[in-house]
């Protein structure tokens, strides 16, 4: 039975001036999720927020946050942001020496488990995994930024982890993420994608309707 289809709005596009705000309006368009990408300056060459914000933006909303940690090491931070408010912890295999030990460790402050995958790195660094993790993203850019163009070759990575997924039916939310637009929504959710992140095309499009651009990419 295929998956309900979840927007997940990224709020790297947001004006970080006033995100208290941008996420209650999130939530009143009906993001079914929110995206927070963390980025550390390090394991990506940006630097967006970390736990402290997360906390101040729980009392927000009620949706579930979907945290993308961009940063590496990985595993000291994981406590801050279990107890900060996020509800799915998404780490880098890459950014671990240990991935079933940050699994484990995300897994005992009761959150769901995502590894992200970034367009160059190969479906083999999580195989061995898939039976103790929730959520796999799949990026479609080049991780530490928004704004960035879709990369149509991570759609075979896509429909080989859905494969794999049903195959073995597991039951893993495939999750793809980066230059998500009204063009190729539609054959990302071709490709096996059940959620989908996107932040400019939701918060730029159509004079920054959220509502309208959030049913879009839901309905197309
Ligand atoms: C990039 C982030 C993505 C990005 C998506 O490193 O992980 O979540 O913010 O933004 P758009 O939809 O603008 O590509
Ligand atoms: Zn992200």
């Amino acid at each position: 039975m295929s998956k309900k289809i979840k927007i997940s709005p990224s709020i790297l596009s947001a004006d970080f001036s006033k995100l208290g705000e941008e996420i209650v309006s999130l939530d009143q368009a009906g993001a079914d999720y929110i995206h927070v990408d963390v980025m550390d300056g390090h394991f990506v060459p940006n630097i967006t927020i970390g736990p402290e914000i997360i906390k101040r933006l729980r009392p927000y909303t009620k949706k579930v946050f979907d945290v993308h940690l961009m940063i590496s090491p990985v595993d000291k931070y994981i406590k801050d942001f279990a107890n900060a408010g996020a509800d799915i912890i998404t780490f880098h295999p890459e950014a671990t020496k240990d991935i079933n030990k940050t699994i484990d460790l995300i897994k005992s402050f009761s959150k769901k488990v995502g590894i992200s995958l970034k367009p160059h790195s190969q479906t083999e660094l999580i195989l061995d995994h898939l039976s103790s993790i929730d959520l796999i993203l799949v990026m479609s850019v080049e991780p530490g930024f928004g704004g960035q163009k879709f990369m149509p070759e991570v759609l075979p990575k896509l429909e080989a982890l859905k494969k794999i997924i049903s195959e073995k039916n597991l039951n893993i939310d495939l999750e793809i993420d980066g230059g998500i637009n009204f063009d190729n929504c539609e054959i990302a959710k071709n490709a096996g994608a059940n959620i989908l992140v996107s932040g400019s095309t939701i918060f730029k499009e159509n004079n920054g309707n959220l509502k309208k651009n959030i049913g879009l990419l839901r309905s197309k």
